[in-house]
């Protein structure tokens, strides 16, 4: 006999279960990365990634109208120049790859957010996020002029938000004066304020063929194993500008992306990057997961963490699943 005064769990009917949900995902919360290869008529897949595709600037008009039509609100913009050099010159040409794509969009579906990330490590030959001195290190201070050099041309471009993934010191700060200077008040920054340096964005460097020749990114890169350091790297972030930090990667940082909700009043992003999403399409591939409960499931722990949006390669699919 079950004791008379214990209590009971609320028993949860479907629609109990609608009405005491905490956390609901919405279409609204999206943000679709798109990768851009310079070129004509490309449409290729990204073997490390199915389903995801590399596109020319001249195959977007189609993809943002489906994108649009889902009704989510932004996609986020990587580069893949023909070219790369040593300095990334690509990466701020007036007619770069992400500078074609981002005019493409805006003359298809001028209400779609358009995002543009910002770095040189897909436009570097060595594969850094920036410049090199002698010894072969990243020379923080001279990357940060090419790094506002970018951030501008791709507001002249049109991007709606500028979001520096880099990781050099003062990047946010230099970026919003080069913007303001150039009437460019009004552009938010999004920055990569917590970015890990993480094994999970293998199958990214695939994709956008920016895996260092040498080295890794750990002298610029967050170690997975500090919380506090992401603290300290949000607020300088802060101060020196940003409308919007990211946590980044999402599930293994959960925790993080807690912590910076709690302590700071900006809004959150949170990136599930190429690593969380080839895993879970790699499993569900193979029948040892329920692709599309895994993919609900997996948003959902990053909204209940604390984020207010999320980058992820599941939004065209998650945006069918909440219709
Ligand atoms: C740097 C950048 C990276 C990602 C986003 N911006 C790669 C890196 O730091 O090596 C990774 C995103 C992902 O894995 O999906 N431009």
């Amino acid at each position: 006999m079950f004791p008379e005064n214990r209590p009971r769990r609320l028993r949860q009917t479907e629609t109990i279960r609608k009405m005491v949900k905490e956390t609901h995902v919405l279409v609204d919360d999206l943000i679709y990365p798109l990768f851009i290869k310079e070129g004509r008529s490309i449409k290729e897949p990204i073997s490390s990634m199915p389903d995801q595709f590399r596109y020319s600037p001249d195959m977007l008009p189609k993809v943002v109208k489906e994108i649009a039509s889902l009704k989510i609100p932004a996609v986020l913009l990587f580069g893949i120049p023909k070219k790369k050099d040593k300095f990334g010159t690509e990466a701020h040409k007036k007619d770069g790859v992400v500078q074609q794509a981002i005019k493409m969009i805006k003359d298809t579906t001028p209400d779609l957010l358009v995002i543009t990330d910002v770095c040189m490590c897909e436009y570097t030959d060595h594969g850094h996020c920036g410049v090199l001195d002698e010894d072969g290190n990243v020379s923080n201070d001279d990357t940060l002029e090419v790094l506002a050099k970018i951030a501008l041309s791709h507001a002249k471009a049109g991007s709606d938000i500028i979001a520096p993934s880099d990781m050099m010191d003062g990047r946010v700060g230099i970026i919003r004066d080069a913007l303001d200077d150039s009437g460019f008040e009004n552009i938010p920054i999004m920055s990569y304020a917590i970015k890990y340096a993480s094994a999970f964005y293998g199958p990214f460097r695939d994709a956008a063929g920016s895996k260092p020749a040498f080295g890794n990114r750990k002298s610029y890169q967050m170690d997975p194993a500090n919380v506090r350091e992401a603290l300290r790297e949000a607020t300088l972030d802060m101060e020196e500008g940003a409308d919007i930090l990211m946590v980044k990667p999402a599930m293994p940082y959960l925790d993080v992306v807690r912590v910076i909700a709690d302590e700071f009043d900006l809004p959150l992003c949170a990136y599930q990057v190429s690593g969380e999403y080839s895993m879970i399409k790699a499993a569900a591939g193979r029948g040892w997961l329920d692709e599309d409960t895994v993919i609900m499931e997996s948003i959902t722990g990053i909204k209940r963490a604390g984020a207010d949006m999320i980058i992820t390669y599941f939004a065209p699919k998650l945006a069918k699943m909440l219709k």
